[in-house]
């Protein structure tokens, strides 16, 4: 029998980490997958996507830049994603194709390996794009006492705000009282850039960056350790995502933290 087929489809992708993480899944129990890359062009989703399918691919991963064209094109699309507006898990079904956003859960189930229960506590999101729009919904269902968006464009931040019940906003240079989680979902650390708010918002606080590192040192995670109680940067959320979308597909759930462990050493 031939093997299972998965890819994760973007562009670029040649770096993704998917694939290493799939693969680690899929030794623990001894499964036969294949776990290839899809770098399409930009106007290429629909017809990659497709092509794959056709072939007879069991599940795709969506990343940049196709996770909203993908919300388009599924069939189907459960909660997550309908609040995210973004799709990065695609399962064919005899209904359809299928979409799912595991980036907030991927989030949710690392913040539990890191012992920063969300309940509770007064949280802040730096950032108001895509990113953060996936998270907002499950720390709302995650019984934060307070979620606060910041953004730099404030009217960003105001939009996304509304979409929910019970989130204030911000802007990113008016930040005022003390914060318990704070989340940076800006993409200002691609650039090197760390110091994105007053290192007072971020004193006493759980910082937690969505981007990540090989060694973890981001710069926000680099430029909030002087003051924070704790820090960590998303290596951990990738591999909770990608769990995740393996459960869809596979229908059980691989161990993460050995995972997490051996992609440490590798990136
Ligand atoms: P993503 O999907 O990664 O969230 P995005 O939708 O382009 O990407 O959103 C990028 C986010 O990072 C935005 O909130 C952006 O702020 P603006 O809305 O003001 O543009 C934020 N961002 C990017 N660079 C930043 C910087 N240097 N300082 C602060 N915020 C920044």
């Amino acid at each position: 029998m031939s093997s299972d087929r998965y890819a994760v489809i973007g562009n670029p992708v040649a770096h993704s980490l998917s694939p290493i993480i799939h693969r680690a899944f899929a030794r623990q129990s001894g499964d036969s997958l294949t776990y290839s890359v899809i770098e399409t062009p930009l106007d290429g989703f629909a017809s990659g996507a497709a092509e794959f399918f056709d072939a007879g691919g069991r599940g795709l991963n969506v990343t940049v830049p196709f996770k909203s064209l993908a919300y388009e094109w599924v069939e189907f699309r459960d909660e997550y994603s309908h609040e995210a507006r973004a799709v990065n898990t695609i399962r064919p079904t005899k209904e359809g194709f299928k979409g799912f956003n595991t980036d907030g859960l991927g989030l949710m189930r690392d913040l539990e390996r890191l012992g920063w229960s969300p309940t509770d506590a007064r949280v802040l999101i730096l950032g108001a794009g895509g990113a953060a729009r996936g998270i907002v919904g499950p720390l709302l269902r995650g019984s934060a006492a307070a979620v606060t968006i910041a953004n730099r464009t404030w009217r960003k931040a105001r939009e996304l705000a509304d979409e929910f019940e019970g989130v204030d906003w911000t802007g990113l240079d008016k930040i005022e009282g003390l914060w318990d989680i704070v989340i940076n979902a800006t993409s200002a650390g691609i650039d090197d850039e760390g110091a994105i708010v007053t290192r007072d918002t971020l004193r006493n606080a759980l910082c937690y960056d969505l981007y990540y590192r090989s060694d973890g040192n981001t710069p926000f995670v680099t430029w909030a350790q002087a003051v924070a109680s704790a820090t960590s940067d998303g290596l951990g959320m990738l591999v909770e995502q990608a769990a995740e979308a393996f459960r869809i597909w596979r229908g059980y759930e691989p161990d993460t933290v050995s995972v997490l462990r051996q992609l440490r050493r590798h990136v």
